[in-house]
């Protein structure tokens, strides 16, 4: 396995609308991203993956692009754009920008043009069907609700978008569409960006067809993913993109794709293939996914995640790299959703922390994340913001569901829980804006907040720290192969890291009890150290037969 800087770096992703906010108009910015870069560098962070600042209508926040080489004028100006740049690698560190080309606003030239007429040069550029029998043209949902294509009155068609209706899909067939996207990589590429992360980047190539998704009877519009998913020219797209853009640069790419398997991601990151780095997979974050998806509400079972885990681990060991999360914008608070955001919220913020930053491949860190920040509940549906858990309470209402079972699925698993402003400090609005906020603050920033945990030296941010030096200080823990401990076991999620003949052996609790265990008699120990643990008193004294407390994790060198 060849070495690589982006295999060796922690990523932290910035959600620029919720960061930080230095003119206090209520809006994450730039020149706030600015004045926190200081912060990031303590950390001990390497990479910034900036989710998008391009000029947009908001329908998604920023998600949905009208000028891919503009900068949005709520977040500051190109100039401010060039300054963190300049800044961030002054600090020595590197930036990755969102690339979001499976679709564009529908305010975006291309798309104003193409509505104008079937003749018009940029029509291609977009997907364009005819009806059928007087209704779409087929039956896909769009993954915000409703049908995925929306009727084009004046030229009679119907345009796809897989997402709002303000997000009209790009039709890759298109050789010129894809040029203009190349050259617009390119365009930021020669501004000295790192890399992209790449936004549904799987979805990009669709069947010319586009046959009917499975019907459920009780739903009027059915899944189309089984199509548009790892679609039937994905590589070929990828492989060029590589070959005429990123092959040029010393980058990082990252491309997230719900539905990939390990057997496709092997694929999509496998060096030989010169496609991606890396991907973000989802089957982790779906575990605890009734079977009507992710609203739907179940328990996380942990042989369920070690089993998911252990998978994508091992089937990328040798070959492709792993991405490691469990946060990000779209994702509720990992501490509120596998852990425990009441009494042990810093234990368990820990123990999920060290499960993951211990495992093989790139961990990214979410803003917020690294103080524990949890999730939130608005009294109010007004109170939220995000296009998702609008639409799917208009429709839950409209099939009849109570407001309150609407109300406990968004607390569980809305977007917005990731999305409320950075808590700096314990002053009005956490510090984040001297304004009105966008959306409102957690109300427990008096205690969970920045300033205080790098005053308390066992905070979940020290911890997250001294995780990440470890990860400098170590190569078997960028490089080493993994091995699942104690399989079957329900409440411990141990394994082991092993590189030319050092061991890592990781111990998590994932329950609130004390519990007993023998792991350690599974490696061999000769001498060992404890590198990490989330409580004061656990020691390597208590090798052999060890008392687990709740949530505890330890992480071992055996050498
Ligand atoms: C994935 C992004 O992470 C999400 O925030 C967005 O809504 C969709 N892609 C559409 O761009």
């Amino acid at each position: 396995m060849h070495k690589k800087w982006w295999k060796e770096s922690v990523v932290y992703q910035i959600y620029p609308r919720s960061f930080m906010d230095s003119n206090g108009d209520g809006i994450g910015d730039l020149q706030g991203i600015i004045s926190k870069l200081d912060y990031l560098k303590n950390l001990g962070v390497d990479v910034i993956w900036l989710s998008p600042v391009y000029e947009s209508p908001n329908d998604d926040n920023g998600y949905d692009i009208s000028d891919y080489q503009a900068i949005m004028r709520e977040f500051g100006t190109m100039g401010d754009w060039d300054e963190l740049l300049k800044e961030i690698h002054r600090r020595d560190m590197k930036l990755i920008m969102d690339l979001v080309v499976n679709h564009s606003s529908d305010e975006h030239k291309w798309f104003v043009e193409a509505k104008k007429s079937k003749e018009n040069p940029y029509r291609d550029y977009y997907i364009w069907r005819k009806g059928k029998d007087g209704k779409e043209p087929n039956n896909w949902y769009s993954n915000f609700g409703g049908s995925a294509w929306q009727y084009d009155e004046q030229t009679d068609e119907y345009y796809l978008h897989l997402f709002s209706k303000k997000q009209p899909d790009l039709n890759w067939e298109n050789p010129t569409l894809r040029n203009e996207i190349y050259e617009m990589m390119q365009w930021w590429l020669d501004k000295g960006i790192d890399g992209f992360r790449m936004d549904v980047i799987n979805f990009i190539s669709k069947p010319e067809e586009m046959p009917d998704g499975e019907p459920k009877p009780w739903k009027k519009y059915a899944s189309g993913s089984k199509y548009y998913r790892n679609g039937p020219r994905i590589h070929e797209y990828l492989q060029e993109m590589n070959k005429m853009v990123l092959s040029n640069y010393d980058v990082m790419t990252v491309g997230e794709m719900p539905g990939v398997t390990p057997e496709l991601a092997e694929i999509y990151t496998q060096e030989e293939k010169k496609e991606l780095n890396m991907v973000f997979q989802f089957e982790h974050m779906g575990l605890d996914n009734g079977p009507n998806g992710k609203w739907d509400l179940k328990p996380l079972d942990l042989l369920d995640l070690k089993k998911n885990l252990t998978k994508w681990q091992k089937a990328l060991e040798d070959k492709g790299w792993n991405s490691l999360y469990f946060n990000n914008h779209d994702q509720p608070r990992i501490v509120s959703r596998f852990g425990n955001d009441g009494p042990l919220r810093v234990e368990s913020a820990k123990m999920l922390a060290t499960l993951l930053h211990m495992m093989k491949g790139t961990p990214y860190i979410y803003q917020g994340e690294e103080i524990g920040m949890t999730n939130v509940q608005f009294d109010s549906i007004e109170d939220y913001r995000d296009i998702e858990i609008h639409q799917f309470y208009q429709e839950q209402l409209e099939e009849g569901l109570s407001v309150g079972k609407i109300m406990e699925s968004i607390y569980a698993k809305g977007r917005d829980n990731s999305r409320t402003p950075m808590q700096w400090d314990h002053t009005e609005n956490a510090g984040f804006t001297t304004g009105t906020p966008w959306i409102k603050v957690n109300t427990n920033y008096k205690k969970v907040n920045v300033k205080g945990a790098i005053a308390d030296p066992n905070s979940i941010y020290h911890y997250y720290r001294k995780l990440i030096e470890l990860r400098k200080e170590h190569e078997v823990i960028v490089y080493g192969n993994y091995d699942l401990l104690l399989e079957n076991h329900p409440e411990i999620f141990a394994y082991k890291r092993s590189l030319n003949g050092e061991t890592l052996v990781v111990i998590c609790n994932f329950s609130e009890k004390e519990i007993e265990t023998n792991v350690l008699q599974e490696v061999t120990f000769d001498s060992c150290e404890m590198l990490i643990s989330n409580y004061q008193d656990s020691d390597k004294e208590e090798e052999g037969e060890m008392i687990l407390l709740p949530y505890e994790a330890r992480v071992y060198l055996v050498k």
